[in-house]
């Protein structure tokens, strides 16, 4: 059945889908205010998957010709023996790659774990250098164990490490330079991601904060020369990356209102409740939790309402058009 599969999750749209991300839970340890509400409700644990349900729908993916999976969350290290979970995956054969978003504070003890259990690549969110700073985007974050957490994934040999800054005008939008510096001297690479409408956001007002890609981009060209990076098998997603000429990190621009990349999407969702997500910006899912718990967890159904659920998958989303619906969904509840 598997062998008959393959590759046959292709949208109406001729996209091919060979990445998923896959949030193991919706709660975090910080509050970030571009993604979450500082008074948040979380989902029951009841209504999480199981370890061995994220397994099944892993394999189901895998099965369909999956070739990464990006672990996420809300915060995927404040679940215990996520580690387990990791190495399980990373093992399914067909998978080439298992790669995790992580906000960093737990890092500093679970670095090593990771990566021997095959984690190959971590994606760290990081959007300020100061302390106070850092503290007031995050609400209850602490920077100094962030950077301890960087510090300890740099030392295990991770085939890539990259920073995520999320840059708000009138908040953070005078680190640009310091955050590029600090990932060139620790040579990891570095995306900075325009902020998304998910969720009602009470902290501030994100038009007002909206700080573009190309603005971001010319800061930094007052320094560096940037080189476009050409598309290859680590660029095939939504950021657009430059280098600097004598450096080794990449610095990635993922601009959803600037420059619309839907068209190149090949991707999906799975939230930590097992709703398959076929969009960021859009409500369209299918509720995978269901078919799991009806069917004793059978990978024959699983795949079959997945490929079904490939006509789902819109064309693009709509963050800009006032009159499309909003995405009342927060970041945490999406799954990155
Ligand atoms: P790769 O897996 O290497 O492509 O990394 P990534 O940068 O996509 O992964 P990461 O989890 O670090 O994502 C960073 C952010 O990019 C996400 O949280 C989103 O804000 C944005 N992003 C990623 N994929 C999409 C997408 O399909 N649509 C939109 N609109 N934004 C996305
Ligand atoms: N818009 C853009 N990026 C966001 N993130 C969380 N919420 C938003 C949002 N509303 C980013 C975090 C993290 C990544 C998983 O998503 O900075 O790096
Ligand atoms: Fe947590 Fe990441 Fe959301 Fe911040 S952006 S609150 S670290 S899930």
């Amino acid at each position: 059945m598997s062998e008959q599969l393959k590759n046959q999750l292709v949208d109406r749209f001729g996209r091919s889908i060979s990445y998923l991300r896959l949030s193991v839970t919706d709660r975090c340890d910080f509050r970030c205010i571009y993604c979450m509400d500082e008074e948040m409700t979380f989902v029951p644990r009841s209504e999480v998957l199981s370890f061995e349900e994220m397994q099944c729908v892993a394999k189901a993916f895998v099965g369909l010709g999956v070739k990464k999976i990006r672990l996420t969350g809300g915060e995927p290290l404040v679940r215990a023996n996520v580690v387990a979970l990791s190495r399980t995956i990373a093992n399914l054969e067909g998978l080439d790659e298992l790669v995790m978003t992580t906000n960093g504070s737990q890092l500093p003890k679970l670095a090593v774990d990771l990566r021997n259990a095959g984690v190959k690549r971590l994606n760290i969110s990081l959007d300020t250098l100061r302390a106070g700073r850092f503290k007031a985007l995050t609400r209850t974050g602490s920077l100094a164990r962030v950077l301890a957490g960087i510090n300890a994934a740099c030392e295990q040999g991770f085939e890539a490490i990259k920073l995520n800054c999320v840059i708000l005008k009138g908040r953070n939008d005078d680190e640009i330079l310091d955050l590029v510096e600090f990932a060139l001297a620790k040579q990891i690479d570095i995306s900075f991601i325009e902020e998304m409408p998910l969720g009602q956001v009470s902290s501030h007002n994100r038009a007002e904060a909206f700080m573009a890609s190309a603005d971001i981009r010319d800061v930094i060209s007052k320094r560096y020369f940037l080189t476009r990076l050409r598309k290859d098998s680590f660029i095939e997603g939504p950021s657009k990356y430059f280098s600097i000429n004598g450096f080794k990190s990449r610095i990635g621009f993922i601009s959803p209102h600037s420059e619309n990349f839907c068209a190149d999407c090949n991707r999906v969702r799975v939230t930590a409740e097992g709703r398959l997500l076929l969009c960021l910006g859009n409500e369209d899912a299918l509720d995978l939790k269901t078919i799991l718990r009806s069917t004793n967890n059978s990978n024959e159904a699983l795949q079959t309402a997945i490929i079904k659920a490939m006509n789902l998958k819109p064309e693009r989303h709509y963050f800009d058009d006032a009159s499309a619906p909003q995405i009342v969904r927060f970041m945490n509840a999406t799954g990155g």
